[in-house]
């Protein structure tokens, strides 16, 4: 039996990017590669968690001791998570596509002389708002991330608000951090009780402080 600080907590992770097909051959994505996700997933087990890791296409492979859900699609991601649950905690590490292609053509486009194929977006459901939201069932903790290029402090607050999560672990991604896909990330984790700045430092590093914060706040409810 797992021991730890964490043992006998249920959490749910997601991680990584969504792919959003466009027909049999294309599909839309976007950059994430799963490291910060992933470290936390693998931080959270070694904590002694039982851990369900939902995760999109990453170039990086998942964790050892975790159960891993491979998904493709932000409403694929949507169901595995509603499939965890119950779980004690959901960390929303993902990078999920906002929108998807409304409808996916089931062969190839071809390419036609002059023409040009257009593509009509839907919005994807948003994953860490609809846990946000649960009534009955809803995990004692719900942690959201925001990637933001500026006002970092700001954006996060509001997106914590807007979503319903207990946390925001917001990120500057300015290219010029080099923290999208990069091994070092610098957070600045957002509660009801205001926002608090680490230092730069890797992406284990934060993993397993967000761990350690994670068990202190389950052991609090
Ligand atoms: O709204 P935005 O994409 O900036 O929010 C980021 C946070 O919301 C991340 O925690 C991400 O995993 C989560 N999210 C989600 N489902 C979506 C979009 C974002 O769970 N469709």
């Amino acid at each position: 039996l797992a021991a730890g600080p964490l043992a006998g907590r249920r959490i749910v992770v997601t991680s990584g990017p969504t792919h959003e097909p466009i027909d049999p051959v294309r599909y839309i994505a976007n950059r994430s590669s799963g490291a910060q996700g992933t470290a936390i997933a693998r931080a959270l087990a070694g904590q002694g968690a039982e851990v369900v890791f939902v995760t999109g296409p990453a170039t990086i492979p998942p964790p050892e001791g975790v159960e891993v859900v491979r998904v493709e699609t932000a409403r694929q991601m949507r169901e595995a998570v509603l499939s965890a649950l119950p779980a004690d905690a959901m960390i929303a590490a993902a990078a999920v596509a906002d929108w998807r292609v409304a409808e996916e053509s089931a062969s190839k486009i071809k390419k036609t002389k002059g023409g040009l194929p257009t593509l009509t977006f839907s919005e994807n459901p948003d994953i860490l708002a609809e846990i946000s939201q649960m009534g009955d069932g809803r995990p004692s903790l719900v942690v959201g991330f925001a990637a933001e290029t500026d006002d970092v402090e700001a954006h996060a607050t509001a997106k914590r608000a807007r979503k319903g999560c207990d946390w925001i672990l917001a990120n500057d991604v300015s290219p010029a951090t080099g923290i999208m896909g990069g091994s070092e990330n610098a957070v600045t984790l957002i509660t009801e009780d205001g926002a608090e700045s680490w230092p730069r430092m890797s992406k284990d590093q934060v993993a397993m402080q967000l761990a350690a914060r994670i068990a202190q706040a389950l052991d609090a409810v």
